[in-house]
């Protein structure tokens, strides 16, 4: 019930986002949305910014660069993805196209803010007990959606915080994005050590670790 839903809610995002792609040269791979993929429902959800563009080439999110990363931050906490809903706030690759090249580029703000009713929308079908931002855009996008003032990854990053989210109380777990640590090496042990605490917290808080997931997306 839940994965026909979302599907539903899916195929109406790629209608929002087809005439987008019509301008000569367009922001995003509009017309290759990359949607939530994992668990239903699953405890835990994790949350990124947008697909990269092997993301959007394998129709899955994290596949790329940032998904070893986070393949290397799930095993440091035994969490097996499988057991995770995983997806992004924006669900197509935004992008700056020049003659030579198409590089990612940091959604807008306007942009994070079409996305949020579908994010809303996941959270209430997936149910999870736990959300975890990986970054400031899903940070960001999390705590508009609860209606708190916006905060930065570097203030909340490794620690549970309550809030009340799509009709329920759950928890914000913020890590810093997975790639981070490509970019600035000196946030490694930070990201280390924050991923171990919300291991150790999800096992006390979700029953997480091996329970089965009863449907996959
Ligand atoms: N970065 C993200 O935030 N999401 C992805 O799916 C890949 C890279």
């Amino acid at each position: 019930m839940e994965r026909s839903e979302l599907l539903r809610r899916y195929a109406c995002e790629r209608e929002r986002l087809r005439p987008l792609a019509e301008k000569d040269s367009p922001a995003g791979e509009y017309l290759h949305p990359v949607f939530g993929a994992g668990a239903l429902p699953s405890p835990v959800m994790l949350v990124g910014e947008a697909p990269g563009a092997e993301e959007t080439r394998l129709s899955r999110p994290f596949s790329g660069r940032a998904g070893k990363h986070l393949d290397g931050l799930l095993a440091a906490t035994r969490i097996p993805r499988e057991a995770l809903y995983i997806t992004n706030v924006v669900k197509y690759r935004p992008v700056v196209r020049t003659e030579r090249s198409t590089r990612n580029r940091t959604p807008t703000r306007e942009e994070i803010a079409a996305s949020l009713p579908l994010l809303l929308e996941e959270i209430r079908l997936v149910r999870p007990k736990v959300v975890v931002t990986l970054g400031n855009t899903p940070l960001w996008a999390v705590l508009a959606l609860a209606a708190l003032p916006p905060a930065t990854v570097g203030r909340l990053h490794g620690r549970p915080a309550p809030l009340r989210l799509a009709g329920a109380e759950r928890e914000l777990f913020p890590l810093y994005h997975p790639a981070s640590g490509i970019y600035n090496r000196s946030l490694l042990p930070i990201m280390e050590r924050d991923t171990a605490a919300l291991g150790e917290h999800l096992v006390k808080a979700a029953e997480i670790v091996l329970s089965a997931p009863s449907d996959m997306l």
